[in-house]
């Protein structure tokens, strides 16, 4: 999808600015409005530090919130009409509740309309709803799951309708795979809707229970390190991608291990011990979820004491698996992992997210920030000619009314 227009809601400004950019817009869609009628609401994006490709084998992850969101602004009507509006796109929908409009896989209309049609039932009458957002589309930064994410928080804070939040993430998981086309695992709406500032969250997706892990004090509060995040602008859609395939490749091993031991429930519970029943490839995606679980843990251990050298040297090996075992990488992520990690001061690097493009994710010293440019900026002229869009994680926001 592209976008037609840019963002009404430019970075920048605090939250009453923010709020002020948005009820200006919605007068625009909708015409006259009392603020007190418009529900305002965020959510976030999200990068992932460590454990990726593990979610959907109900496995570990440890990803973060970001400072770009999907928002939502929002009020009630006394009919039974839907009235949508997406700033980003210059789009505008009105349909009965009962007739949510029809979705193309990949179009913001997927997500928005997927929740209204999942909830449809709950919700007492018609609304008009603008959404807009910051977070770049196609990065791997989960631009959807922080959309659908803000829709039903922001159908729940107006209508009262009392969804658990893990029945929230739930929800927008399964918007992914009914109306987008993507067998996307739980980690994005989850951390989005859950996810809280100055943390990182482990997930274990099994259970859904989970631990909020504090972060390096970024340089803006007085210290530490910097979670730089490049954006290679490489642009694959999860559903075209080799993410599905993953997936049926991991479903065959995972037969091929119950055969033997029936009690296997998915990939979460496997063991080295089943790796030479498998073919090489499978064998090699098996491994990686084996140890990048194993990370995962580790990394939040090390993140707890402070000991972010050996949480580096987990992103490394993490990006190196996912590089040669998963194969969920590209050139031009290899390029840049490889030319931050030979930067002084850069503690990991790793691609992040479901790979074939979007981003790398990056541990640095604020010492590093500037050499950590140049490398990421000279590594993408080398592969694909284009700089790439750098983030400097500061802030971390959570899923809220605005
Ligand atoms: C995408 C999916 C997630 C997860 C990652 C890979 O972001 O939406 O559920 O599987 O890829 O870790």
């Amino acid at each position: 999808m592209t976008r037609r227009n840019p963002s009404t809601t430019g970075r920048g400004g605090g939250r009453e600015d923010k709020a002020a950019q948005l009820l200006s817009a919605f007068r625009n869609a909708f015409g006259e409005a009392n603020p007190e009628d418009v529900l305002i609401a965020r959510a976030p994006g999200r990068v992932n530090l460590i454990g990726d490709h593990t979610d959907y084998h109900e496995g570990f992850v440890l990803p973060m919130t970001i400072d770009r969101c999907a928002y939502v602004a929002l009020r009630a009507r006394d009919d039974d009409t839907a009235i949508l509006y997406a700033t980003q796109f210059g789009e505008r929908i009105t349909c009965p509740l009962s007739q949510p409009p029809a979705t193309r896989p990949g179009a913001w209309t997927a997500y928005v309309s997927g929740v209204v049609n999942e909830l449809r039932e709950r919700l007492p009458g018609g609304f008009e709803m603008l959404v807009d957002g910051d977070v770049p589309v196609g990065a791997g930064l989960s631009s959807s799951a922080a959309l659908s994410t803000a829709v039903v928080y922001a159908l729940d804070q107006l209508f009262g309708l009392e969804i658990d939040p893990i029945d929230a993430a739930r929800l927008s998981q399964q918007v992914e795979h009914r109306y987008a086309g993507v067998s996307c695992g739980i980690m994005d709406p989850f951390v989005s809707r859950l996810g809280r500032r100055g943390h990182a969250l482990l997930l274990d997706c099994r259970s859904l229970s989970c631990e909020h892990v504090p972060l390096p004090q970024t340089p803006a509060s007085g210290a530490a390190l910097e979670i730089v995040v490049a954006d290679s602008g490489v642009r694959r859609k999860l559903a075209d991608s080799g993410y599905n395939a993953r997936r049926r490749e991991c479903e065959r091993a995972l037969e091929i291990i119950q055969r033997s031991r029936p009690g296997v429930r998915s990939l979460r519970d496997a063991a080295a011990g089943d790796l030479p029943l498998l073919p090489p490839l499978a064998r090699r995606r098996v491994r990686h979820v084996l140890e990048e679980n194993r990370r995962v843990l580790h990394a939040r251990d090390a993140l707890r004491q402070k000991d972010y050298e050996a949480f580096g040297a987990l992103m490394n090996e993490s990006h190196e698996s996912l590089r040669d075992r998963y194969e969920v990488s590209c050139a031009e992520l290899d390029a840049m992992a490889a030319a931050a990690r030979n930067v002084e001061g850069v503690l990991g690097s790793r691609m992040t997210g479901g790979g074939f493009g979007g981003c790398t994710v990056h541990l640095a010293r604020p010492s590093a920030a500037a050499a950590l440019r140049r490398a990421l900026c000279e590594s993408c002229a080398k592969t694909h000619g284009r700089p790439p869009a750098i983030y400097i994680v500061r802030e971390n926001h959570r899923t809220e009314r605005l």
